[in-house]
């Protein structure tokens, strides 16, 4: 059975199959309206979530099927003190796919250890969201036509920002990339994205101060927030608030042909002033979000029991009993959970679920 937690839980050609698929909905509407017919998909959403979490449910109504769950936590059994297996053992029994954000990092993996159903991780903590990353590439594929040689731009919040995080994981399977990294220093992408992503599969990085720097040589420009509710210090964070904004001026450096991405919400990191320019690409990459996870959720359902499509094999490391993850925000703090280890490319032991070091 295929869940997807991570990006690269799909296969180059899996993800390609997607977006073909996501590209042929688009093209034939009606052909799929009936196509999960009888089916149902389980929203659990611990954290709030206005565009995923209705993006899923108009997919989901869209390819002629039904939705249920839930949009906060306190109104579930999880105010009660369920564990995330417990209640995926629950809802399975409800629905046929389950769609999942959590603040826990990790949460989504330790479901797929009990799950008979496939599970779809919507983002969890500041870690993963693959199915912003599908979005994202449809939206590339449909506003600059190729996937590979392209130099990208990744500005703001860089550390927190997960789906910063899963579409460096993809695109680091694409040929010719480049990437410019645009961020204050305190908010730089996590070590183990530059070593065991960009350093280890060889994609080029760089680091630059400026976006006035960076602009002329930009295919896609990926702006994002700062993401307020990951820092523990409210002055950390007005500190590094505005340090981005793209307006007009700024988009006079780039491209003719170029494309800026958001995943959305905004505050104040893109002016409106930009969003009459053509190269804006953001609110239609909401549409294409909604495409992609009606050519997910019906991909899942079909793979579901072809043994072609099955979860990637990862080796599994012992981990000495002293050690435990360092990152308080991961499920293995937060719940009973094995320890789960790979080996970093630095020699270091990382959890499985999150990415952080052992300590
Ligand atoms: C993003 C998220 O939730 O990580 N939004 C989204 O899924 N559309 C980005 C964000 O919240 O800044």
């Amino acid at each position: 059975m295929k869940h997807l937690i991570d990006p690269t839980d799909l296969t180059v050609e899996e993800t390609q199959e997607i977006i073909d698929l996501a590209l042929d909905i688009i093209a034939n509407r009606a052909k799929y309206s009936e196509k999960c017919k009888g089916k149902k998909l389980a929203t659990l959403f611990y954290e709030p979530s206005t565009r995923t979490r209705l993006s899923f449910t108009a997919a989901m109504m869209e390819l002629g099927g039904n939705v249920l769950g839930f949009a906060d936590a306190a109104s579930s059994s999880v105010s009660k003190g369920e564990t995330v297996r417990d209640t995926v053992r629950v809802v399975e029994n409800f629905a046929d796919i389950i769609a999942m954000r959590h603040h826990i990092e990790g949460a989504q993996l330790a479901a797929t250890e009990v799950s008979r159903v496939p599970i779809i991780n919507a983002g969890d903590g500041s870690h993963a969201h693959p199915t912003q990353t599908l979005t994202d590439l449809l939206t590339i594929t449909r506003e600059l036509g190729r996937l590979d040689n392209l130099t990208i731009g990744f500005c703001g919040d860089l550390r927190f920002g997960r789906t910063v995080h899963s579409l460096i994981k993809a695109m680091s399977r694409q040929k010719g990339i480049k990437i410019v990294l645009i961020a204050p220093p305190q908010l730089r992408l996590p070590d183990y994205i530059k070593q065991d992503v960009c350093d280890r599969l060889g994609l080029e990085y760089k680091e630059v101060d400026t976006l006035e720097e960076a602009m002329p040589e930009l295919d896609v420009l990926y702006m994002t927030r700062v993401q307020k509710e990951r820092f523990l210090d409210e002055d950390e964070y007005e500190a590094v608030k505005d340090s981005f904004v793209l307006d007009c001026d700024k988009m006079k450096l780039a491209k003719e042909k170029m494309a800026v991405l958001h995943p959305l919400p905004r505050v104040n990191e893109i002016l409106e002033e930009v969003d009459a320019d053509p190269r804006a690409a953001y609110f239609r990459q909401v549409e294409n979000g909604k495409f992609v996870r009606m050519a997910l959720i019906s991909s899942l359902l079909d793979w579901k029991d072809d043994p072609k499509h099955e979860m990637p094999v990862e080796e599994e490391v012992e981990v000495p009993d002293n050690l435990r993850c360092e990152n308080k925000k991961c499920i293995t703090r937060n719940e009973k959970s094995p320890r789960r280890a790979y080996r970093a490319s630095d020699g270091s032991l990382r959890c499985r679920y999150c990415d952080h070091k052992f300590k």
